[in-house]
């Protein structure tokens, strides 16, 4: 995709933040937030999430948004041109991606083998609740199957790249976004009405326990909130560079914020009080987006339908968010080693097929446990948290340092009320950046890890 084309494709209020949102609601939302909800404690961790999504995502969303369309450039070259010394937190910035693609892509295996099989009239066994776990660890077909998927869907997401779909892609994402989100809402209904005890689970995901609350969801929480809004990887830095002087950073981040974090509380919605009240809650871990739908598709009527057009839309929000991150990645090598794209994407395609085996090897024979650091997924779990809750945190206080005091804050403040914009959130946004977003990460990180480590608990 040349640099005008894209230019050209996201110009507009409502196509800036389409566009960022296809980006920003993928499997994080629909997998990832979920099974951490699960994870930390229920209604706890959504608190907790909503309120450091409120200050943190959306403070750190307006700075890379505005840090980007101020340079006009790409992750790498927006901080070194601001400052030259500090190109290299653009670059680190710019990795990131790297390490998550190839896990990202063996889960959307998982959505991609999910689908076939619903389609094809096997439901039924995806509904068995010991299948999910069963599957990724080889005991049903081998290690063969889920490698199979996961390369069948790196290579979807290889052809969209490489033959250039990307812009029909994203005009495709204007009918399902809006079709997945209307399916969770009436799926979730469904349940409501449909499943006994439903009440149990509504009040375990939206009552909140105190008594559950440690460091780990803190930790939790803002990793996810990187995760889920795209956030300290450059992504949105390079979004930014394609956004118009016209358009309102404030409103473009505020939205994109509302709409990512409404879809995944309502996934949460749709997939937690049904997990729980079937007895699968926390013990499915990652696998809670596929142990508990299946049994709630077998069960509705029509659900042989339902559920081949639900795994259906997931696999393609999965695939939009899976096709920006592959581009970050190409792009990378492009800028960084001066080489072809056509290259590039070779050798992007071989690194990320060599990384994600590790992770789908790491829950069959190569599976070791570190604790709560590789969350009982093996490699998986080890890139999951290396990026989302360690370097994602890391990047963020940098940029933070940078804005508040390497470039100065009001370079950025400027910029988002350039031609006479409002910016209501100004006081605010600036004590987040230089103070709060800094030492609170830095606090969190520090003790998030400890805890992960499990040398110190805040128990
Ligand atoms: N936000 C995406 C999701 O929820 C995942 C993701 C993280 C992403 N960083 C990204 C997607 C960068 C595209 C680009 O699934």
């Amino acid at each position: 995709m040349s640099e005008t084309a894209h230019r050209a494709s996201i110009t507009g209020k409502i196509g800036f933040v389409f566009a960022a949102s296809a980006s920003a609601v993928g499997l994080g939302n629909l997998w990832r937030f979920p099974y951490l909800t699960s994870h930390y404690g229920g209604g706890i961790f959504v608190i907790i999430y909503i309120i450091l999504a409120l200050t943190f995502g959306f403070s750190l969303m307006i700075a890379e948004i505005a840090l980007g369309r101020k340079t006009g450039k790409s992750c790498i070259s927006a901080f070194g041109d601001l400052c030259k010394k500090y190109k290299w937190i653009g670059v680190i910035a710019a990795l990131i991606p790297l390490l998550i693609v190839p896990y990202y892509c063996v889960i959307g295996g998982w959505v991609t083998k999910w689908f076939v099989t619903s389609a094809t009239g096997e439901l039924g066994t995806l509904a068995d609740g010991s299948y999910w776990g069963q599957y990724i660890t080889g005991e049903i077909s081998g290690m063969s199957d889920p490698t199979a998927w996961f390369v069948i869907f790196v290579l979807l997401c290889v052809a969209c790249v490489a033959i250039g779909v990307d812009k029909g892609i994203e005009k495709l994402s204007r009918i399902l976004m809006p079709a997945l989100f209307i399916m969770i809402i009436g799926i979730t209904v469904y349940e409501f009405f449909a499943i006994d005890g439903i009440m149990d689970g509504i009040n375990f995901y939206l009552n909140p326990d105190v008594s559950k609350l440690s460091g780990g969801t803190f930790l939790g929480a803002i990793s996810q909130i990187f995760y889920s809004m795209s956030l300290a990887m450059g992504i949105m830095i390079t979004y930014g560079s394609y956004m118009k002087k016209d358009v309102s950073i404030e409103n473009s981040a505020r939205n994109i914020g509302v709409i990512d974090t409404v879809v995944a509380i309502l996934a949460g919605l749709m997939i937690i009080p049904a997990a729980f009240t079937m007895g699968f809650g926390d013990s499915s871990g990652m696998g809670l987006m596929f142990v508990a739908l299946p049994q709630v598709f077998e069960g509705m009527p029509g659900g042989f339908v339902v559920a081949p057009i639900f795994y259906l839309l997931v696999l393609f929000a999965a695939l939009t968010s899976a096709v920006s991150l592959l581009e970050t990645v190409i792009s990378v090598f492009v800028d960084l080693k001066a080489i072809r794209r056509k290259k590039s994407i070779i050798i992007s395609t071989i690194l990320i097929v060599f990384l994600g085996f590790f992770s789908v090897m790491g829950f069959g024979p190569w599976y070791f446990d570190i604790g709560p650091f590789s969350q009982g997924a093996g490699w998986l779990g080890v890139f999951d948290s290396l990026t989302n809750s360690v370097l994602m945190p890391i990047i963020a206080i940098l940029t933070c340092i940078f804005i508040g005091y390497v470039i100065k804050v009001t370079v950025i403040t400027d910029e988002i009320k350039e031609g006479g914009m409002a910016f209501r959130f100004e006081k605010p946004f600036v004590i987040m950046i230089k103070y709060v977003c800094p030492v609170l990460l830095t606090f969190m990180l520090v003790f998030g890890l400890l805890d992960m480590f499990g040398v110190f608990s805040l128990y």
